[in-house]
Parts: C-alpha cells; structure tokens; sequence
C-alpha cells in the first residue's frame, strides 16, 4: 500500500501514444501533423532571447491569447491559453464539475477524459455513439437525468473523423443543463465561434498540438462566454500555465495561417492515398486515419489503444479487432 489516495492507487493511468524513434514506422499513432511547424516557429525561436527566461512569462499569455482572439472574432475575455489541449480539460472537469458529480461524454470519446474525471473524483457517464459514430439524439437528456454538470464532445469525433454540425451543436448546447465542451483537436476549417453568442453554456477547445504541427510544444485553448473562462483564468489554472518559450513560439505558428492551410492540405491529399490504396488491397477502407497500426507489429497504442479499453461500442470493437 502507497501513500496515495486510495481511489488513485485503484486506477489505471493514461496509456500515453507509443513514441517510437524507429525511422522506418509509419507513426499515426497520435494524429500528430507529418509535416513541420511554419518557418517563422524556427525563427521565433532563434530570436528567443534566453536571458528573459529568469522573468516569467505573461501570466495570461498576450499577446497569443489576443491573436486568439482576434482570429475568432471574439473578446481575449472570452479566451484562456492552455499548456496544450489536456490541460484545457483538466481545467473544464476541474472548474465545472464538483466532486462526486458527473462529466458526460460519448463512447468511444477522448481517453484521457475518464482518467481526468477519475483523478478529480468525478463520475462518468459515457453514453455508446450510434452505429454511424454521431451523437445520439438522447446524448443530452441521458446527461440531465444523471446530473451532469460538463458534456465533452470531440468534433471531429475521434476516432472516426464523424462531424458534428453547429446545428446539432447548438440544439445539444441548448438542451444540456451543463455546460458542453466541444473538443475541436481535429477541427478541419468548421467555425463554431459564432454558437457562442446564444450559448453560455459552450465552451470550445482548440489545440496546437495537430494542425499548427506543434505537439512538442503545449499549447491549446479554451474559447467561450467570458462568464466560462473567468474562473478558468482566474482561478483554476495555474498562475503561469504556459511558459514564455511556448507562447512565442505558439504566437508565430497561429499567425502563420497559410503554412498550417497548406499542412491540411497536403494530409487530406495523402489520406485520400491512403484509403485509396488501402481499399485498392483489401477491398474494405478504415474509417479514419486515427485508428492505426505499427508496420511490422500488430500493436496499437496511444489514444486508439486506450479508447479500446474503455469503449465497448460494436463499430470500436470491429476497427480495433
Ligand atoms: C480528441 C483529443 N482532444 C484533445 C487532445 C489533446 O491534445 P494536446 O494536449 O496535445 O493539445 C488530443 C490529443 O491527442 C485528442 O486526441
């Protein structure tokens, strides 16, 4: 017996992506972008001046959380920078749902969410997507019933790219008693900012990790009614949650939109290669690039693999079989 809470030694942790340095395997894993971050990320970080690391950094991360904001035709009020996406989870399970009660997503969701909820002691109600991988039209209802205080939906779904549209958005967001978070990881062009006007309840997570290549880096967002945000600034996070090396370099890469454009490009290209040529060889396609395999092993790992384990839905089982 350790010295840990007794709920934490009973749980499983994350199962983090395997991060393999074998050259030759295809890596897509953790949906991470095959190709670089924009060239200004390599001159932002040649011109980093290292003797301003003894200050720290801007508490609320201007002026990328300005650009932010710009960006989105929003207020920064309406904006918290975050050490990537998982933090700006942690932050919503940690602001919005009190001990004991319940966080609502769908199965198969984000893994890491249950392990989350679990560390902060919160239930989950994990309601099964539908055979077509959508929401299904009860999502909300089933979450009021239990009490749910946070509803995670991830658009695209991962792990089967499924899009939700912002008017199932927007009736989900007005159903819900809570408060939906909408995990955009993967957002591919769609803007949902406008939903934030009628809804006080939305609040968008966006992520740099992905489509502005910078996984390494940390850096996410969270965007919604500035009465959603101001506890998460002000009070839940920590007081320097993003450090000064990652706010540079997260500024450069966002305000190089042309470079992060052509990246989706060139991915949706070689998708569409992929399933091509997959179909061409097997005569059945994966329904997304999220479910993948190593070359030479039979090992799935990273977020597909833990999906797998905590999601009993029948279309899950068939891609991960
Ligand atoms: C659905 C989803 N949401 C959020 C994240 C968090 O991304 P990050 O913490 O790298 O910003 C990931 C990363 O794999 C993800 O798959």
């Amino acid at each position: 017996m350790g010295y840990e809470r007794t709920d934490i030694e009973g749980m499983a942790g994350y199962v983090y992506g395997e991060q393999p340095d074998d050259p030759t395997v295809v890596k897509l894993n953790t949906n991470e972008n095959p190709y670089p971050p924009s060239p200004a990320v390599r001159q932002a970080l040649h011109r980093f001046d290292a003797d301003t690391l003894r200050r720290y950094p801007p508490a609320t991360a201007e002026p990328l959380r300005r650009l932010v904001a710009e960006r989105l035709g929003v207020s920064p009020e309406q904006v918290v920078v975050t050490n990537g996406g998982d933090e700006a989870l942690r932050l919503a399970i940690t602001t919005f749902v009190d001990p004991g009660a319940t966080f609502g997503s769908t199965d198969p969701g984000y893994s890491l969410c249950p392990v989350l909820a679990g560390v902060l002691g919160c239930a989950i109600e994990a309601i099964p997507v539908t055979a077509d991988w959508s929401v299904p039209g009860d999502f909300a209802r089933r979450l009021n019933a239990c009490g749910a205080k946070l509803a995670c939906v991830v658009n695209p779904h991962a792990p089967s790219g499924t899009l939700v549209d912002a008017g199932t958005i927007a009736a989900l967001a007005g159903e819900l008693d809570g408060v939906l978070l909408v995990d955009e990881a993967y957002v591919r062009g769609h803007d949902l900012t406008a939903l934030l006007a009628d809804h006080d309840n939305v609040l968008l997570l966006r992520t740099l990790s992905k489509g502005y290549s910078l996984a390494g880096l940390r850096v996410g967002f969270l965007v919604g009614d500035a009465g959603l945000v101001d506890p998460v600034l002000t009070k839940t996070r920590d007081s320097y949650n993003v450090d000064a090396i990652a706010q540079a370099l997260g500024a450069a890469a966002y305000a190089d939109l042309d470079h992060a454009r052509e990246t989706w490009r060139a991915v949706r290209q070689e998708r569409r290669r992929l399933v091509d040529e997959r179909r061409r060889r097997t005569s059945s396609s994966p329904k997304s690039s999220a479910i993948t395999r190593r070359r030479r092993s039979s090992t799935v790992s990273g977020n597909a693999a833990s999906s797998c384990a905590i999601s009993t839905h029948p279309a899950w089982r068939r891609a991960c079989a």
